[in-house]
């Protein structure tokens, strides 16, 4: 049977025409992708999202939290693991979950190889940081620290949707790390609901989720914002606030990438709240075809792929 085109919600524009009539169909499941970028400070230019030096350096700032960020929320998962016995579907879904985190953190590693080769002296400093703020974290209970991982697994899905839905923002981004950005917005997507489900599943209660979620937001975004600024202080542009103009443009004016955020943010603070409520099947269908079918931009980076349960790996 011939493969059936997909379409999805603003994405078909967005996507690589070349293979838009023939995807492949997405397998079900969340497998773990080995992915092999490779970054040449060289090549790439120290500005890469648009030329943009205010942009650029806070996704530096985001790339910089992945690494240990993922890990903590590996962590906080994997500490429920006994607990999802019962539930031999989930925890299959966990283990893709981890697998996908771990290949995030690997491959931002060699992104933030290439930022701190950009002249970014103050990564090992920010990176020392993280990990004392993220041990202290991690004292506390880890009930707390699996909500507080819900929270910023919404973060990740809803700007992840935006990326791919948004063909004007994606484009701006520079081609030697577009991929790196798409796949791991393909799969936050893919696995956005797995934390929660777990959270769900130990009993978590709807004021206690809410909570964690403002203390988490106000944490998130005071250190996205410490990292944003000794970054745009290295780049020379903290005090010049006129450098700032377009990028706050691009991300609050046109195209508006964190304007458009706040409505898919404030909905987990909706009561019954659950990451699927808002769809995103037709939009991956449709990413799974540009990015890893035969010709899609990501298959020369994609080394294998690994279904937990499969007793093969499937390159
Ligand atoms: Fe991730
Ligand atoms: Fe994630």
């Amino acid at each position: 049977m011939a493969p059936k085109a997909t379409t999805a919600p603003g994405a078909a524009a967005a996507g690589p025409r070349a293979i838009v009539d023939a995807p492949a169909a997405r397998p079900a499941g969340i497998p773990r992708r080995h992915m092999d970028f490779a970054f040449d400070p060289r090549a790439v230019p120290r500005d890469w999202f648009d030329d943009d030096p205010f942009v650029t350096t806070f996704l530096d700032g985001l790339s910089l939290l992945f690494p240990e960020g993922e890990r903590f929320f590996v962590d906080a998962v994997k500490h429920y693991r006994e607990r999802l016995a019962h539930d031999p579907e989930l925890l299959t879904r966990v283990a893709g979950f981890i697998g996908q985190e771990a290949m995030h953190g690997k491959e931002h590693r060699q992104l933030n190889a290439m930022i701190e080769a950009h002249g970014y002296r103050a990564v090992p400093a920010l990176d020392a940081h993280l990990r004392w703020l993220l041990g202290a974290v991690r004292r506390l209970p880890p009930r707390f620290q699996l909500g507080a991982t819900c929270a910023l697994e919404h973060f990740t899905a809803i700007m992840a949707e935006r990326l791919l839905l948004d063909p004007d923002t994606r484009h701006l981004f520079h081609p030697a790390v577009r991929g790196l950005w798409s796949w791991h917005a393909f799969e936050e997507s893919e696995h956005k609901a797995v934390a929660y489900d777990v959270y769900r599943a130990i009993g978590a209660r709807e004021p206690e989720r809410m909570a964690v979620m403002i203390i988490t937001t106000i944490i998130f975004f005071a250190e996205l914002a410490h990292y944003h600024a000794r970054l745009l202080a290295a780049r020379g542009v903290l005090h010049k606030p006129w450098r700032w103009a377009r990028g706050l443009w691009t991300m609050w004016g046109r195209p508006g990438y964190f304007r458009k955020l706040i409505v898919p943010y404030l909905a987990y603070f909706r009561p019954g709240f659950h990451p699927d409520d808002r769809d995103v099947e037709g939009l991956l269908d449709a990413w799974y075809g540009w990015l890893f079918a035969d010709g899609g931009e990501l298959t020369d980076a994609l080394t294998a792929t690994h279904y937990p349960g499969a007793s093969s790996e499937a390159a």
